[in-house]
């Protein structure tokens, strides 16, 4: 497992073959992700990357593309040129047609040709496919004809969300992929699960024996799992007027979540073992039927609104939006997982567009005391919650009560102890991790297909009931709010409320403002 704190590991030599390089997330992520790779000495001096897209571009071209993006993009800055030249000399471009195979049999003889300069000793290969999804089979099939993955050493394929459409797609696509990959050589990405704090979840958890006897339904009252955005459609309503925040979010993301926060202890941590525990939670994730659906999941779309103090439009106004699209924008959902540890233990799930801020945090929220305690005479003392923000501000935080300084017992005040990751720019992406992980063969920050197909078998029939008459109706919410009052009444059914997420690390000063504001909110 990776270690940000061992010293890190060189990645063996490879051919990192990436489609899609000349597309948004090869800019944005995988080339800083390499470029930050081979300064903090993990890639090894024998590894060529070739870029394939259809765009023309020349070698020079490309390699001025790459140095854009890292300028742009990259959490550390070009250190000087004679670095730069070491680096980007591996770097070289095949245009080519995705849907014609013969491209497939001249991108084979590029990369023979780079592996013989480079002098190759281990005939690695890792194929990136950062492109839209339906072209995921054709190209692993023109791979295989083009005898691209015949090599000598090993082969491996890293794979880009959205995994299928349903349950029934994602097992075509799975099929056709099996024809050439085996389901070990398959790295599904999930980038949340290359998150510092989500990686952490299973240290906090399995490093500390005080959670061990309070991880539980005894214990534990609520979970609460909020993936809050800003950002509203953006450029992508061709892909997510489809897709909606049920499959964009919920399918992945949002139950990669719940799966590490639920999960027993593996037995151990090794890769397919804190894998199988994880699937163990989706095999006990209550399933609803179509017709149970709308007691139990919200679905909203954003209105126009506020945000930041700018107007900005509703979903339906967004560019290549139907204007009466019934696509969700925001979903919140209450999950039971009917095993001995989390029995009648709800797990509040929540994600959204357009909201009042840009936060992913788990609130774990603890039983209430007993009411007849001699300082909690109103009932009114706050639950225990553990914190965990998984961004913009890392970090953990547990809320306890203690007696207010120089006042009688009586007098109880909420204490929090805190946990603030610094924004490190040492610290490596999402993306690095799981580039990293991958290309030294270790796959427990990736979905495995039991994974994948359980996630859809849940959410499948969600997804049915929002498109016919027995679903939750489409709940609208104005831009910059907390979402649809729905979602309010969904925890206030069962007694509870959602506790206000951070949307900045607390500096010194204000440490005590959200927790304040969080305690302000508790409701009778
Ligand atoms: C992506 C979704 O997988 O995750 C996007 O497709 C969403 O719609 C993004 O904006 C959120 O990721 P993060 O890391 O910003 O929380």
């Amino acid at each position: 497992m990776s270690n940000s704190t061992q010293k890190v590991t060189e990645a063996p030599e490879h051919t990192f073959v990436l489609f899609g390089a000349t597309g948004d997330l090869a800019q944005r992520k995988l080339f800083p992700a390499l470029f930050s790779l081979y300064l903090g000495g993990a890639l090894s001096s024998q590894y060529s990357v070739v870029g394939v897209a259809r765009r023309k571009l020349d070698t020079a071209e490309f390699r001025q593309k790459v140095r854009d993006a890292i300028e742009e993009f990259s959490r550390q800055p070009v250190p000087d040129e004679n670095t730069w030249n070491q680096f980007i000399q591996h770097f070289s471009y095949v245009a080519l047609d995705v849907n014609n195979a013969n491209h497939f049999c001249d991108l084979d003889d590029h990369i023979s040709k780079v592996e013989k300069e480079r002098g190759v000793e281990e005939q690695n290969r890792m194929f990136y496919l950062a492109m839209a999804p339906e072209f995921f089979g054709t190209v692993t099939t023109n791979l295989k004809s083009c005898n691209l993955t015949k090599n000598q050493g090993w082969k491996r394929l890293i794979i880009e969300k959205p995994f299928g459409w349903d349950y029934q797609s994602a097992e075509e696509l799975n099929k056709e992929l099996r024809q050439v990959f085996e389901e070990e050589e398959i790295y599904r990405i999930d980038h949340y699960l290359g998150k510092e704090m989500v990686q952490n979840i299973e240290v906090i958890r399995f490093a500390n024996s005080i959670f061990r006897p309070v991880w539980n339904n005894q214990a534990i009252a609520n979970v609460q799992i909020t993936s809050s955005e800003t950002v509203g459609v953006e450029d992508r309503a061709s892909y997510y007027d489809k897709a909606g925040a049920l499959r964009d979010m919920i399918q992945n993301h949002m139950l990669q979540m719940v799966m590490m926060i639920a999960m027993e202890p593996p037995s151990r941590l090794k890769n397919e073992a804190i894998r199988d525990e994880k699937v163990k939670v989706l095999r006990s994730l209550r399933r609803y039927s179509e017709i149970d659906v709308k007691d139990h999941v919200v679905r909203g779309q954003y209105q126009a609104g506020k945000l930041k103090g700018e107007q900005v439009p509703g979903y339906r106004d967004e560019n290549n939006v139907d204007d009466d699209s019934q696509t969700e924008t925001f979903v919140a959902a209450r999950l039971y997982i009917d095993n001995f540890r989390w029995a009648g233990v709800p797990f509040y799930l929540r994600t959204g567009k357009r909201l009042a801020g840009k936060s992913t945090e788990i609130v774990i929220q603890f039983h209430d005391m007993p009411k007849n305690l001699y300082f909690n005479p109103n009932g009114n003392l706050n639950p225990n919650l553990l914190v965990i923000r998984v961004s913009p501000a890392e970090g953990i935080s547990l809320l306890l009560n203690a007696k207010h300084p120089g006042q009688n017992e009586e007098t109880v005040v909420p204490v929090k102890m805190e946990f603030s990751q610094e924004e490190d720019k040492s610290s490596p992406e999402a993306y690095e991790r799981l580039l990293h992980d991958a290309l030294v063969g270790d796959s427990t920050f990736f979905t495995r297909w039991d994974e994948v197909s359980l996630a859809w078998k849940f959410v499948d029939p969600i997804a049915r009931a929002f498109n016919s008459d027995v679903g939750p109706e489409l709940s609208f919410y104005d831009a910059g709010s907390y979402g649809p009052k729905r979602a309010d009444e969904l925890l206030q059914e069962d007694g509870f409320f959602w506790w206000p997420f951070h949307v900045e690390a607390p500096s010194a000063e204000a440490k005590k403002e959200p927790l304040e504001a969080a305690v302000s909110t508790k409701q009778p």
